[in-house]
Order: structure tokens, then C-alpha cells, then sequence
């Protein structure tokens, strides 16, 4: 369905980008803009860079740009459509709601997020409203949880019967196929329909971290020798376990202020945690942890604490996930209960300032937290033992990808196992050597599998299928970006005196034409509205490039500017405007200049053809005097 032109406006107005993005970027302030990790490309240092005031994001590293829908395309994998109903959905703002028919054209992600959303909402009332709920809403309140907390984590319960689910849907127009499609139900053995996945069970729904429903997790009610305590959603084409966190989207706010994310086992420690207080935690509910989970992470904080079991497998466990958080350049703490204790047990007797508490005097760095595990695994207790002890701190300390970083680490290292570091420094270089070995290998690996023709696109992306790939960098030269900033942040007046000193192709072909021809064109219907440059209305790669060019790469710092007394602003805008064409005119001619001299001296020719070619370069040497005088501003 179209949504009206108003309210797309009206999702773009309570869409700041800044606020957006940071769902995604962990974003610095610098002079006028922010900084940040490019979500769209692997990088160390960061080439992304987000302007408020034109609402839009550039990326300097990978191309990728635009306003903020395209921002949402790009890293939800989603049409604009889809984008815009995610906005509004963040923003609050309704929209006008899709029907059955309409949804069943849409795209099948839209209508899986459907599903759940729907499954959500009908566990909750379950739970808050019905006598069938009352016994699982009475097993809550026994454990602590008030109806905020059944709000806040959109707790539900889901009928024991095998068809409550499929019969509410069912009157909603919402499919078995979709459900089962959004893992909600299964089809019968006998091929004879299908019937609910969840029964008789309590239910933990599981949200990405903008808050759409990914999935479900539920607990049985009463022990029960035949059950699972806790079933769980399969993956589906919108829930990929090995990406999500359970609770993040609650714990991300808290997670920022804190600078810090602690890493806890399941949904009751997350809720329990939070209720208490301790907003800022999460659990890797359904796998262990992932890299991708902790690359989630740090988009929020440089930093994770992980609560273990106090028992071997619970450190074990610890030891693999400070792995991952190293390797993707966080900082890993670990921290044990006492023994018995699980964080949800221990907020419920000592409750969350106690818990604080605890976890600050209690957590180790990792070098600390290895050590201390293989003395309590009584590892230290032979010489071969401490060296493969310390062989593992360092192994450890070798996955830091920071060097200032490692070298602290090192130090720590040093000061722990209590041997001088230049003993350990050549261990510490050979196993790097060895782990960038076995990275080198495995991406090699990597780069064979990937060079097997690719599997057909997932069909949810094919209606958008260019909000998979940033389109590649044209080629401009940095005095015409100058001069296609200067006329798209200075509007009508700026557009008229460039383009009456500059032909159109003296712009680059391409996307840098192309967007001086559109200027052009808006100059002379007078109605110039800069903003369709930036929102994609001229493809994508004219988007990129008007983001880039109005994108300051190199903004000085605040700070700076404070020291030095100064404000930086820029030089008189038309000023800027002159010099720039001077200096593009030059370069054009110049390249003109040069051609023609090859020419001249390449081949031998006909005396008459050789005075030509003098002839036009004298020519063009005279135009250089000229437009180094600025001459073309007289034209
Ligand atoms: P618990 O066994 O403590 O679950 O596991 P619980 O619901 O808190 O049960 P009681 O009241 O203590 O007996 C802690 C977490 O581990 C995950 C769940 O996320 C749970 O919150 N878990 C546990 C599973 O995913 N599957 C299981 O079978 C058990
Ligand atoms: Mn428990």
C-alpha cells in the first residue's frame, strides 16, 4: 500500500539520524558531526560519519549513503516501504494498517514479523487477561515479577491446548503457512493441518534490538519428567540465533551509560537482573556465544562481564567467550556467584545493589580469571602444567587486536604469572604469528567457499535489491564535489551563478552530471528541493554521492577550535564557488593540454594537420591564462 507523502514526513521528522543510527553505531561527537564504525564494512578506524543537520550518513570507507530510510534499508536488508513502517513503528506514529490482501503482497518478511507480533500480543493477553493464563500470571508474581516487568518484556503465556494460536490467527487472516513460517506452529505428521509449537507454557519473546519479535522461548509451567523445561523458536528467515541477544533492546540504553554489558545465562537472570536494577544485561539465549553477538555488542559498549557458573563448565564456558570478546577488541571481565548462586537467585535474597556490589569487587580481568581457574583446577600444581598455564594466558592476550592494549595485557601477564615480560614477549609473538596463520587459512578457506556460485537471493530481498550492495564510488575530482556541496547546501542563488560559469559537461560523466543536471533542472522550474538528492528520488549512486560531498571529512574538533580561540567557518561561500571552478577549468584544460601535446608529438603528420594541432593548442594554452585570470567570471 502507498503511504500518504505527509506521513512519510512525518516518520522522516521523528526519525532523527543520530538516534537511529546509534541503534546500530556506537557514534563520537566531532565538531558538527558524529563518527563512528561503518555497520556496512569490516574497519578498525572509523570512515562513518553522520551530519544531523542534513539528516543524513556517509560512509568513506565503503561509498554507502544517504538519509535516514535508506539508512534503515541498508542495515535492516529492507525495502523502503519496510523502512518506513519500522520508523513509524520506533516513532510511535500509526499507519494506516495494511489488509489481509495487501499484507499477502507485501514481502514475506513483513508478513513473518506479522505473525509474531501478533503471537506476542495474543500470549500477553493470555497471560493478563484470562483465567486460563491465571496460574502461569500467579507463577510470575510467586517469582518476583510485577506486571511491570510482564509489560516491559512482553511476558505471555500460551494456552495448553493444541490449536489456540492457529484458531486466533486464523481469525486475524493470518495463515498456518505463516506461522509456521514464523516458527509458531508445526505441521501435523499425518499432513492433516497443523498444530501450536507452544503449550502450557510461559513465554519469553524474544526482540531484536530495535524491538520487532524475532521469537519465542517457553518454560513449562509444572516440573514435568516428559518436557523440556524450556523449549525455544527455530530459526527462521527472521530469527538467526547466532545474531541476537535476549534482552538487548531492554539493555542497550543502560548498556551506554554504563560502558558496560554484562553477559548472563538465560531469560530468568536477564529479567531478574533488570527488575532489580541491573539493566544492563543480556543472555545468548539458544547458542553459545557468537562473534557476531559480541560484534553486537560493541556497537553499544567496549566492554562485557561475564557471569559464570561457579562450577567447571560454567568457567569453561567464561574461557570461550572471553575468546570471542577479545578477538572483536572489547574488554573481558569475568565474575563468579558464590557457589549455588545464579544472578537470578542471588537478586532475589540480596537484591541489585548487592549484586553491584558484589560484581565490583569480585571481577577479574581475564589474565586473573585464567590464572585463578587453573589453580582451582589444580593446573599450577606441576611445572608442565603452569607453563601450559601460561602458554594460555598469553595465547589470550595474543587475540587483543590493539597493540597498546595487548602491550597492557602483557604487562598484567607479567605481574600475575610472575615472570619478567621479556621472558614472555618472543612465547607472545610466536602465537600470534601461529593465530594469524590460522586466520590467514581459515579466510583463504573462506574466499574458496564464497567464490562457488552464490545461492539465488532470499526472495524476501527482491523487492529491494538494491539496498543490499553500497553502488560503487564514481569518479569525481574534489573541486566539483566542492562545487556540488556548495550548491546543495546553498540552494538557488549558488546554483545559478555555478552553472551560468560552468557547462554541464564539464562535470564528470555520471553520477557527477547527472546531479549538476538535476540542479539545473530544479533551478529552472524553480522549485529547487535538495532534500530528493539525499532521499534517493535519483538512484542510489547520485544518493552516495550527494551524502558524500556534503559530508565534511575532516572536521576539526571542538576542542581545537576552543584552543585556538577560534570558530572555524568557512571562507564567503562564493568565494569558495570561484576558486573551485578556477581550479576544475584548470584541471580540465590541463588534461586538454596534454592530449593535445601527445598528439602533436605521438605520430609524424601532415605538415597542414601539424599546424592544426599547434594552432588549437596555442589555443588552449591561451584559455589556461585566461581562466587562471578568473576571466570566465566575466563571460
Ligand atoms: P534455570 O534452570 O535456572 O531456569 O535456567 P529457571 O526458569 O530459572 O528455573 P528455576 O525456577 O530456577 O528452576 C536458567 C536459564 O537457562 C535457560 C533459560 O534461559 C533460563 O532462564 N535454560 C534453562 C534453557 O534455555 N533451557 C533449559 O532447559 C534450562
Ligand atoms: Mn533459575
Amino acid at each position: 500500500m502507498r503511504i500518504p507523502d505527509d506521513k512519510v514526513e512525518e516518520v522522516r521528522a521523528a526519525s532523527d539520524v543520530v538516534d537511529v543510527v546509534s541503534d546500530y553505531v556506537q557514534l563520537k561527537k566531532r565538531g558538527s558531526n558524529y563518527f563512528g564504525l561503518c555497520p556496512f564494512h569490516n574497519e578498525k578506524t572509523p570512515s562513518f560519519s553522520v551530519n544531523p543537520a542534513m539528516g543524513i550518513y556517509k560512509c568513506f570507507g565503503c561509498h554507502a549513503g544517504g538519509d535516514v530510510f535508506r539508512f534503515v534499508m541498508q542495515v535492516e536488508g529492507l525495502g523502503f516501504i519496510e523502512s518506513i513502517r519500522l520508523l513509524a513503528e520506533r516513532a510511535g506514529i500509526p499507519l494506516p494498517e495494511q489488509d489481509a490482501e495487501e499484507r499477502e503482497r507485501a514481502s514475506e518478511v513483513e508478513s513473518i514479523y506479522h505473525a509474531l507480533r501478533f503471537a506476542a500480543r495474543f500470549f500477553y493477553e493470555q497471560l493478563t487477561r484470562t483465567d486460563a493464563g491465571r496460574p502461569a500470571l500467579d507463577y510470575l508474581h510467586a517469582r518476583g515479577f510485577p506486571p511491570k516487568t510482564i509489560k516491559r518484556f512482553g511476558l505471555g503465556y500460551a494456552p495448553d491446548r493444541w490449536d489456540a494460536l492457529l484458531t486466533a490467527a486464523e481469525a486475524q487472516h493470518i495463515a498456518p503457512e505463516m506461522l509456521e513460517k514464523a516458527g509458531l506452529v508445526l505441521p501435523r505428521k499425518d499432513g492433516s493441518g497443523h498444530y501450536d509449537r507452544f503449550r502450557g507454557r510461559v513465554i519469553f519473546p524474544i526482540f531484536s534490538h530495535v524491538g520487532k519479535v524475532l521469537g519465542f522461548g517457553g518454560r513449562i509451567l509444572a516440573p514435568d519428567p516428559d518436557q523440556p523445561k524450556y523449549i525455544n523458536s527455530p530459526e527462521t528467515k527472521v530469527y538467526t540465533k547466532s545474531q541476537v541477544l535476549y534482552g538487548l533492546y531492554q539493555a542497550k540504553q543502560e548498556a551506554r551509560r554504563e560502558e558496560e554489558v554484562i553477559l548472563v545465562e538465560g531469560y530468568t537472570d536477564v529479567i531478574s537482573l533488570h527488575q532489580a536494577g541491573v539493566e544492563n544485561v543480556v543472555a545468548s539465549s539458544g547458542t553459545a556465544l557468537t562473534a557476531e553477538q559480541v560484534k553486537a555488542l560493541g556497537r553499544y559498549v567496549k566492554r562485557i562481564l561475564l557471569l559464570y557458573d561457579a562450577d567447571a563448565a560454567g568457567a569453561e564456558a567464561a574461557l570461550r567467550g572471553i575468546d570471542l570478546v577479545l578477538e572483536q577488541g572489547l574488554a573481558a571481565y569475568a565474575v563468579a556467584l558464590p557457589g549455588g548462586e545464579d544472578p537470578d537467585s542471588y537478586v532475589r535474597t540480596h537484591g541489585g545493589e548487592a549484586f553491584r556490589e558484589y560484581a565490583r569487587k569480585h571481577r577479574q580481568d581475564f589474565v586473573v580469571f585464567l590464572y585463578e581457574s587453573a589453580r582451582r583446577a589444580g593446573r599450577l600444581d606441576t611445572p608442565e602444567g603452569e607453563a601450559a598455564t601460561m602458554r594460555a594466558v598469553l595465547a589470550t592476550v595474543a587475540r587483543i587486536p590493539d597493540p597498546l592494549a595487548q602491550e597492557t595485557y602483557l604487562r598484567r601477564a607479567s605481574e600475575v604469572l610472575g615472570v619478567p615480560d621479556m621472558q614472555l614477549r618472543p612465547v607472545l609473538a610466536d602465537l600470534q604469528r601461529e593465530q594469524h596463520q590460522q586466520q590467514a587459512r581459515a579466510a583463504r578457506r573462506e574466499e574458496a567457499r564464497a567464490a562457488v556460485p552464490e545461492a539465488p537471493p532470499l526472495e524476501a530481498y527482491e523487492d529491494a535489491p538494491e539496498a543490499q550492495a553500497a553502488p560503487p564510488p564514481a569518479e569525481v575530482w574534489p573541486q566539483e564535489a566542492e562545487l556540488l556541496r556548495l550548491m546543495l547546501q546553498h540552494g538557488a542563488p549558488m546554483i545559478e551563478f555555478i552553472l551560468s560559469h560552468m557547462a554541464l559537461d564539464e562535470f564528470s560523466e555520471g553520477p557527477p552530471r547527472t546531479l549538476a543536471a538535476a540542479l539545473l533542472q530544479m533551478f529552472e522550474d524553480g522549485a529547487v528541493e535538495t532534500r530528493r538528492f539525499f532521499d534517493g528520488s535519483f538512484g542510489a549512486d547520485v544518493q552516495a554521492l550527494a551524502a558524500e560531498v556534503v559530508m565534511e571529512r575532516h572536521e576539526p574538533s571542538d576542542n581545537w577550535q576552543r584552543k585556538q580561540n577560534i570558530t572555524v567557518g568557512r571562507a564567503d561561500p562564493f568565494e569558495s564557488a570561484r576558486s573551485a571552478m578556477r581550479l576544475l577549468k584548470l584541471r580540465r584544460v590541463d588534461a586538454a593540454i596534454a592530449a593535445q601535446k601527445e598528439r602533436l608529438y605521438a605520430a609524424p603528420h601532415a605538415d597542414a594537420d601539424d599546424r592544426a594541432l599547434q594552432e588549437h593548442l596555442m589555443h588552449l594554452l591561451q584559455l589556461r591564462q585566461g581562466i587562471d585570470r578568473r576571466e570566465f567570471l566575466d563571460w
